[in-house]
């Protein structure tokens, strides 16, 4: 189908835009009372993101309420480890739990690489339902968690400050490490394909927790394979949001995907120098200056813009958008970017 708004798209290719595209990680729940309302409906997060038709309701949300130039689909990361063999739990104001870990080479033995289209379904009906519904507007994005993000979950069980059970692993065992993750990117490549057969537009890799290992083990167990799965999907526009990894930009620029997502704390200018001129950028406001006054938004996200330049970048936050944020507060940012004059 042929998009009205294409702007995500050609950004992402290094094509001329009239302006920058805009949109905001974590968009889709978290700030909007309108999601609030679907939830609280609800049993919980899961059921929302189990139900095709609700879970393509507040994927377009963001489209409708806050003008942003493309959606993302609603679901989390955490469905891959689910359809390998770990079930999750969503707690309340905790976050996620995971009854069972991968603790041996048994454990790692027991997962499965799953038929994606028989346990995922519900997230490829969902982008089915959401592309139909969109009928064009703006991009779908689609996205997983990278490899090393799921595999510390799969550990650890659970959030954690340090992930340091899961850095252990990588140190104490790293065989059966290579072992689990190369069961996780070969799940993670069929998944975005079937997103990208289902109707995904682009598709973001979410590395969430590279900053927490060192520049060596980055390599040898997150971009690796990182890499294989910018390499396996050829179909449309790949983005890689390392967040964290200030110390592997040169590597993350001779990845093969179009976009490279940076934080906050990564200067946009040395980002630049450093991941090269073939890369479109995204990012990298801080989330925290949603905070501020309407004013203040505006001047640092003209600042932010100045220093992109034009093309090849799409304006997002660095993370995503915190729950206490007022959306009035996004607007403002979305607003900022779209009268913005290069
Ligand atoms: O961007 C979007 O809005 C689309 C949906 C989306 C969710 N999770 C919905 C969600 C996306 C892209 C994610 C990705 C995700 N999930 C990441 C990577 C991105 C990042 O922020 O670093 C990670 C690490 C997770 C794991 C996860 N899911 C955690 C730690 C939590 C609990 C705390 C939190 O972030 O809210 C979740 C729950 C979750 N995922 C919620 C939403 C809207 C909140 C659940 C609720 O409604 O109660």
């Amino acid at each position: 189908m042929k998009l009205d708004n294409d702007l995500l798209i050609r950004a992402s290719e290094g094509k001329d835009v009239e302006r920058t595209p805009v949109w905001l990680m974590r968009q889709a729940g978290r700030i909007l009372p309108q999601y609030r309302a679907i939830r609280n409906s609800l049993s919980g997060f899961k059921e929302l993101v189990e139900t095709p038709e609700l879970a393509a309701e507040v994927t377009i949300q963001p489209v409708d309420i806050l003008g942003v130039d493309a959606a993302i689909i609603f679901s989390d990361i955490l469905v891959v480890p689910e359809a390998m063999g770990l079930p999750y739990q969503m707690i309340e104001k905790k976050g996620p739990w995971f009854e069972n870990t991968i603790q041996s080479i048994k454990d790692v033995n027991d997962l499965v690489i799953p038929d994606v289209n028989d346990q995922l379904s519900y997230v490829l009906d969902a982008i089915k339902i959401t592309k139909n519904e969109l009928d064009g507007r703006v991009p779908l994005i689609g996205f997983a968690g990278a490899p090393w993000t799921i595999f510390s979950y799969m550990i650890e069980g659970q959030g954690s400050k340090t992930f340091s059970k899961a850095k252990k692993m990588l140190y104490s065992n790293p065989e059966l490490s290579h072992k689990l993750l190369q069961k996780i990117t070969a799940t993670t490549i069929k998944y975005l394909k079937a997103q990208i057969k289902a109707g995904a537009d682009v598709v973001q890799v979410f590395d969430s927790w590279a900053g927490i290992l060192s520049h060596q083990q980055y390599l040898e167990f997150g971009i690796k394979y990182v890499k294989e799965i910018c390499d396996a999907i050829n179909e449309v526009p790949i983005t890689v949001f390392s967040k964290g990894a200030y110390f592997a930009r040169k590597e993350l620029g001779e990845l093969n995907c179009n976009t490279i997502g940076l934080d906050w704390n990564m200067d946009i200018l040395e980002s630049r120098a450093l991941i090269g001129q073939n890369k479109t950028l995204q990012g990298n406001l801080d989330p925290c200056v949603l905070y501020s006054d309407f004013k203040s938004i505006e001047n640092q996200t003209n600042q932010m813009l100045c220093k992109f330049g034009k093309n090849r970048h799409i304006a997002n936050l660095g993370h995503g958008v915190y729950p206490d944020i007022s959306p009035d507060k996004v607007i403002c940012f979305i607003e900022a970017v779209k009268s913005y004059e290069h």
